[in-house]
């Protein structure tokens, strides 16, 4: 089988290889049996995240699909119905799982960058009285937002959004795949986020280059059923402080890094700017842009001449492309993008 390695790939911050020194980190890590609850190098990890959210609790978990299905799967019961925007990843990008794993409904509301409005999440409210209406559990808010372009809420709308969550007693959950990246963006603490959500879900494997892993935050009663829930969902892991470690050593060492995906993303933007064959780009904010591809251009054609330059880029459809920068992308990463577009340019920028 032929495996395609890129020289720049631009195709998400997921794709990042473990640096040296986390790999040395997993490499000497303490470990027992997390099942059975005696891993040091997990507890420690889920203790420091726990504390940098000022929560009770935090679980290590294989990925981001599984932190934010625990939560639904927590919050909810059979039947119910969660609020989030059309361009959710719990909506578009988990494999149907918030009906399959917890059997609840969904109802959107947003724009086309993953905002929402309080009066927007306020009219999609159903009460618990009326027979007839699935009764609305929980609301869950996405920063940034992936298939937004990485577009930051910012802290007074989500406390907005938490206000009427609260008025109906409902349970607040943040998928903060990306959050490292809004705190960096808006200059906000872990601990204000951990304050307005319930529950909170934080990605190891994006930003912060880890290989593997992601947490779900909470008070202890939801630590101790979001244990139970990761192992019905198959979950529980053994000696899984090798990978641990790495998210130890991606918080103690990437975050301060992030700004540098931010610079770069934005320098992207305005090479992009100044191609007549594109056609539209969303604002961009973090580490992430989305663009579309004029009339006469297919960005599965586009993604194609990249490809046969060594640059991976994702193609969302027809038209839209999307680029990420992450700890991979390097100066040399960036040249060589910078060269293909204008090669792409010099092939087709006339169609
Ligand atoms: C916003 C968001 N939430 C959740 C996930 C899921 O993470 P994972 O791929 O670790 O399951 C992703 C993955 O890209 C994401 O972008």
């Amino acid at each position: 089988m032929k495996t395609l390695l890129y020289f720049a790939d631009f195709r998400s911050d997921t794709v990042t290889r473990p640096s040296e020194g986390m790999r040395k980190a997993m490499f000497s890590a303490p470990v027992g049996d997390d099942v059975l609850g005696d891993d040091p190098t997990v507890l420690r990890l889920e203790a420091m995240t726990a504390e940098l959210f000022g929560k009770e609790a935090a679980v290590f978990c294989p990925s981001g699909t599984m932190t934010n299905q625990i939560a639904i799967n927590v919050h909810t019961k059979p039947g119910d119905e969660l609020i989030c925007s059309p361009l959710a990843h719990i909506y578009n990008y988990e494999g149907g799982g918030v009906a399959f794993n917890s059997g609840v409904q969904v109802r959107v509301t947003g724009d086309a960058y993953g905002r929402v409005t309080p009066a927007g999440i306020a009219e999609l409210i159903q009460s618990p009285t009326n027979v007839h209406s699935a009764p609305t559990r929980l609301v869950v808010m996405e920063n940034t937002s992936n298939k937004g372009g990485g577009t930051c809420l910012g802290l007074p709308l989500l406390t907005a959004v938490g206000a009427v969550a609260r008025e109906h007693h409902l349970a607040y959950h943040l998928d903060g795949a990306r959050l490292w990246n809004a705190l960096q963006k808006d200059n906000e603490s872990t601990e204000s986020y951990g304050k307005l959500f319930d529950t909170l879900s934080v990605c190891l494997s994006k930003g912060l280059g880890c290989p593997v892993g992601s947490l779900v935050v909470g008070d202890s009663a939801f630590g101790q059923e979001a244990r139970r829930i990761r192992k019905r969902f198959g979950g529980g892991m053994r000696q899984s402080g090798l990978l641990a470690a790495a998210g130890i050593y991606a918080l103690e060492n990437n975050r301060q890094h992030l700004q540098e995906d931010h610079d770069k993303i934005q320098e992207m933007d305005h090479w992009l700017s100044s191609f007549s064959w594109v056609a539209e780009r969303k604002p961009v904010e973090t580490n992430i842009v989305i663009f579309a591809l004029g009339e006469n251009h297919n960005a599965q054609q586009f993604q194609s001449f990249m490809t046969e330059q060594g640059i991976g880029v994702a193609a969302m459809d027809s038209r839209w492309l999307r680029l990420v920068t992450h700890r991979d992308i390097q100066q040399a990463q960036m040249d060589v993008l910078h060269k293909a577009l204008h090669a792409y340019h010099l092939s087709f920028g006339a169609l």
